[in-house]
């Protein structure tokens, strides 16, 4: 499903170049899933790309309250039968996170925008809307060990700290013990176009709340 510049709010390029590669790993990881949340959707491009392809299940797209009535609108013009009404959520929120559970969960360039404090109520907010099992999917560049992967990803990190000091490039190492505390294991990291990651973790048995 393509969602044109033309009648898409907040519309964004890169969504339009990474989505194809994106979809080709959800297609693997969500298989099997019924319902997967999406966190920080905007635009509603990814929701608007992935839902027709994982017919099977019902895509939940979010964002912050601001952006939601943008986001409503264009899913509103795709016109596309999986997907739900978008919802407000800040992630920094506990009582806007939905009540109901979902087997799947997909944020793509989010972490680096919000606050290192936010990132960490994402992870501790998140385990109140998981079954057993849940798969999460990030997406975005990443840190190793302290270093950059590229010398783009470390000029975007000071264009990122320029524009909100909050924000920046984070730490995989760090992320990763944010998912593992909340008992999840990683099963992929998969290296994708632009100096982008692609985190894949599942849920183990018995750490549903
Ligand atoms: C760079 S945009 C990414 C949009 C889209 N996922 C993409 O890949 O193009 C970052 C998104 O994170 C959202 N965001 C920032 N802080 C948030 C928070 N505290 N809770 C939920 N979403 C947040 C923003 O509103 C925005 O939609």
């Amino acid at each position: 499903m393509l969602l044109t510049e033309f009648n898409t709010v907040n519309f964004s390029p890169s969504c339009e170049r990474n989505k194809h590669a994106i979809a080709e790993q959800l297609l693997r990881y969500f298989k099997h899933s019924k319902s997967v949340l999406e966190i920080g959707s905007l635009s509603g491009q990814h929701a608007a790309h992935f839902a027709p392809l994982l017919p099977h299940l019902r895509w939940q797209p979010s964002d912050l309250a601001e952006n939601v009535r943008a986001l409503t609108q264009n899913i509103a013009n795709s016109d596309i039968s999986n997907i739900e009404a978008p919802i407000a959520l800040d992630v920094s929120h506990r009582h806007l996170w939905p009540e109901q559970k979902y087997d799947g969960i997909f944020s793509a360039n989010s972490l680096h925008i919000m606050s290192w404090s936010h990132v960490e109520c994402f992870f501790k907010n998140l385990q109140q809307c998981l079954v057993e099992h849940a798969v999460l999917c990030i997406y975005g560049p990443f840190k190793y060990q302290g270093e950059f992967t590229s010398r783009s990803n470390a000029n975007f990190d000071l264009w990122l700290k320029d524009r909100d000091m909050v924000s920046g490039v984070r730490d995989f190492e760090m992320v990763h013990q944010l998912a593992e505390d909340i008992g999840f294991s990683l099963k992929q990291d998969i290296n994708m176009p632009a100096n982008n990651q692609l985190l894949i973790w599942q849920r183990k048995s018995g750490s549903a709340k």
